[in-house]
């Protein structure tokens, strides 16, 4: 018997990092996905294929913080891999990178392959509890945001809590947006372990940068709703903003940031945890992504072209 299951990426649109303190992010799914696939061995425990494509090192640099993220799906599940064994396959069209989702989506598609594997046909709440799990593994104290899109798919607003707080944002039409892929590989736990450090050390600066991130998050909604694509271009280059301030950007992401806003991009940021990984420039209308995703291109950076805002991504 075999199983298999789907995870797609994501693009986080406003308040990456501010999110593991409870305030408010918006994140879309992305129309790319990972897909895993199970089948069974005869041998105990379990075998790894990873056939997806990826930036340079960065299956490398993953490897020890992808055997404890699957370690800890499989004990939430409740799977004893003692007598007979489990080949997971991974593949799909999701270019793994830094800020992408791809370890959530990883994390989603383990989890679903296994679900059907196993014919317990698990609800996607349920899924996303496992993947949050599986997501300990790469980044020690997730919000679960990233979970959260990977396994709804569509335009999210995200509160961390006990019980978190996820909301379905509709626009009328997808917006295009181009992201931009610096090349290098970023380590997230680092990136938020930094990022706690100097809010500890900085309280009344940080409350402040977070007050203003809480207060974009409120924006940016009703920028979306009113599809007042100015407004919410403003807003991204604000949060980038507020990003470098907690010292989460960097050169090579600040360069295609500024790049994206030369060619016509309304607004462009950092997306995920920084440090390397990619940007999300917002592009409307295929003319706009194609000109800021050429510009990247000819600078020797990859770019991925999706839109967001579609009722569930990639179906
Ligand atoms: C990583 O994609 C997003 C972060 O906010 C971490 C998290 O929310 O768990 C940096």
């Amino acid at each position: 018997m075999t199983g298999e299951g789907v995870g797609f990426g994501k693009a986080i649109l406003f308040n990456e990092h501010f999110v593991v303190y409870g305030v408010p992010a918006i994140v879309s799914a992305i129309g790319k996905y990972t897909v895993a696939k199970i089948e069974e061995t005869n041998k105990s425990g379990w075998k790894l294929n990873d056939n997806r494509k990826a930036t340079p090192n960065y299956k490398e640099d993953k490897i020890e913080q992808q055997k404890d993220s699957i370690n800890r799906i499989l004990k939430k599940m409740d799977i004893d891999l003692s007598k007979n064994g489990l080949e997971i396959t991974l593949e799909g069209n999701l270019y793994c990178a830094s800020g992408i989702g791809a370890s959530a989506a990883s994390c989603v598609a383990i989890a679903r392959a296994l679900s059907d594997h196993f014919d317990l046909n698990l609800p996607d709440e349920e899924i996303n509890e496992i993947a949050y799990q599986g997501e300990k593994g790469y980044h020690g104290t997730p919000s679960g945001i990233d979970n959260t899109a990977s396994t709804f798919g569509g335009l999210i607003w995200f509160e961390k809590g006990d019980t978190p707080v996820m909301e379905k944002i509709s626009v009328p039409v997808p917006v295009e947006i181009v992201m931009g892929n610096t090349g290098k590989v970023a380590n997230t736990s680092a990136a938020v372990t930094g990022v706690r450090k100097r809010k500890e050390e900085n309280p009344e600066k940080y409350k402040e940068i977070f007050d203003r991130a809480e207060n974009i998050a409120y924006l940016a909604k009703n920028a979306f709703i009113n599809e007042d694509y100015k407004e919410l271009g403003k807003l991204m280059n604000e949060n980038h903003k507020l990003l470098q301030q907690i010292e989460v950007s960097s050169r090579e992401l600040d360069f295609l940031v500024k790049l994206s806003r030369d060619q016509g991009a309304i607004g462009a940021k950092l997306t995920g945890g920084g440090l390397g990984g990619n940007i999300i420039a917002l592009t409307p209308g295929r003319d706009l992504q194609d000109d800021v995703a050429n510009a990247i291109e000819k600078e020797g950076f990859q770019t991925l072209k999706t839109v967001i805002g579609a009722l569930r991504e990639g179906v």
